[in-house]
């Protein structure tokens, strides 16, 4: 008897795990208690007292077997290491950039870029900036200027490509200002702040024609861009059966060079690089990175770091692992629909946001609706969020608070770390949460600082909101 090919509907982790890490499980009495030592801020909390760590999927990825094999057979010599080959040879495959300089992690490339590109009275546009990416821009003392398109900025609109810059905006930006005020265009794939939204390649090739007809350099923010390429896959007709390596690979054959965080689609815990073609600029980022990374057959990286990278960006380029990603996240994005909890729609790249404002209306934003939940989140679950919101954005730099245009909580998926029953409980914990929301209530700071004070803040719970 001939038996029928099936095709199961179930999309399974397209590993074996081989080594594991205990997580701890802890009481919702101890995990108040280890919330009120931190201050009420998950930042502060020790990672051993959190039971799903999504506050970020930055360098929080698990490595595979061949990444390790790398590792243990490493080259750590100071000038010249193979290591260094292996992953300059890497870099230069998948993005074709001429000159590949390693940092230790993606802000050092954007310190060293901007610090020899931009100057005071420069502007910087990007579909949206990374803080870090900001911070660097405004360091110079240029404009970061951030032009997504109005999609982009509708949380519930359901439209593919909803990291796309907005074309016109750019364009009347370069006419108004000129080219030679803007030494640089960026765009950020997928866009982390602007949900984790994908931009399409007619986007990337839009971008790349106005910066072309003007002479400015384009640079992409490459941070996520396996899983950028993915979505130019499965959603942008024309590239349905083009491999995901070919779509990577004309993703940056558009720009002029990138900055990359190898700690997302590098699969590595740690590491980044700045990859260009002006060997003259190259040359100069080259005298920077001396300076402040190291010498540039490692800029800030072990040889095994070089290694760990040269592997997983290939990993990340896995399509069976790509759908494994995406779709976790978009399963999970189902389960809170269908409990109608508000949620940043469609599902982006690493990560699921809750929108907390229209979670919590009883939580005024200046009372930290977003922190609320995501603390809700850790006394009632042990999974610890981020707050993209009030506290990360509203403080002025008089010293006075405005609300944030949006107050949500990041859910961030780690590479290859939790299973499908993981993103099970993670879905029990929110929904049973968005039961008990009206007993949630506000904050209030006690403690902070006057920059990028969501790290380090101290608050406590109002008694009523
Ligand atoms: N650009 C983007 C789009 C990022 O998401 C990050 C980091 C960076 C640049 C900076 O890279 O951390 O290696 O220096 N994002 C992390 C996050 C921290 O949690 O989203 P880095």
């Amino acid at each position: 008897m001939q038996l029928t090919e099936f095709h199961p509907k179930a999309i399974i982790e397209p590993f074996r795990i081989r080594s594991v890490e205990p997580i701890s499980f802890s009481t919702m009495a101890t995990r108040k208690q280890a919330l009120e030592i931190a201050g009420y801020n998950p930042f502060l909390l020790h990672a051993c007292d959190v039971l799903i760590d999504l506050l970020t999927d930055s360098g929080t990825g698990a490595m595979s077997s061949r990444q390790w094999a790398g590792m243990i057979a490493s080259d750590e010599s100071y000038a010249g290491s193979s290591s260094f080959y292996r992953f300059e040879s890497a870099v230069k495959d998948i993005t074709g950039f001429k000159h590949v300089i390693p940092t230790h992690q993606g802000r050092a490339a954007e310190h060293i870029l901007f610090s020899n590109i931009a100057t005071k009275g420069d502007i910087i546009p990007n579909n949206t900036h990374f803080d870090t990416t900001r911070a660097h821009v405004e360091n110079q003392g240029a404009e970061a200027k951030d032009l997504v398109s109005s999609e982009g900025l509708d949380l519930e609109a359901i439209l593919p490509f909803k990291g796309d810059m907005d074309l016109g905006a750019l364009l009347a930006l370069v006419e108004r200002e000129g080219a030679g005020h803007i030494p640089a265009i960026m765009l950020t794939v997928t866009n982390n702040s602007g949900g984790g939204q994908p931009v399409s390649m007619a986007n990337i090739r839009g971008v790349s024609e106005i910066a072309r007809a003007h002479g400015i350099p384009f640079y992409l923010d490459a941070c996520r861009f396996a899983e950028n390429a993915w979505f130019i896959k499965t959603r942008e007709k024309e590239y349905a059966d083009v491999a995901i390596i070919d779509i990577a690979r004309e993703m940056f054959g558009y720009a002029d060079g990138c900055t990359m965080s190898a700690k997302k689609d590098g699969m590595a815990n740690i590491g980044g690089f700045l990859a260009l073609n002006d060997a003259e600029l190259a040359s100069r980022c080259r005298s920077m990175e001396i300076l402040t990374e190291g010498f540039p057959t490692y800029g800030g990286m072990a040889g095994y770091d070089m290694e760990a990278i040269a592997c997983g960006l290939y990993e990340a380029l896995d399509e069976d692992y790509l759908h494994y990603r995406i779709r976790s996240i978009e399963y999970l994005g189902e389960k809170l629909i269908t409990a109608g909890i508000p949620i940043v729609q469609p599902t982006g790249g690493h990560a699921l946001y809750i929108n907390a404002r229209a979670m919590l209306p009883h939580i005024p934003p200046l009372q930290y609706p977003a922190w609320s939940l995501q603390n809700g989140l850790y006394l009632l679950g042990g999974i610890r969020g981020v707050e993209i919101g009030t506290v990360m954005f509203g403080l002025q730099p008089d010293g006075s608070e405005k609300p944030a245009a949006q107050d949500l909580v990041r859910l961030a998926f780690p590479r290859r770390v939790y299973t499908q029953s993981h993103v099970d409980y993670i879905a029990e914990i929110v929904i049973n949460l968005y039961h008990q929301r009206n007993l949630l209530t506000g904050y209030r700071i006690i403690e902070q600082t006057p920059v990028l004070r969501h790290f380090t803040a101290k608050l406590e719970p109002l008694k009523n909101t």
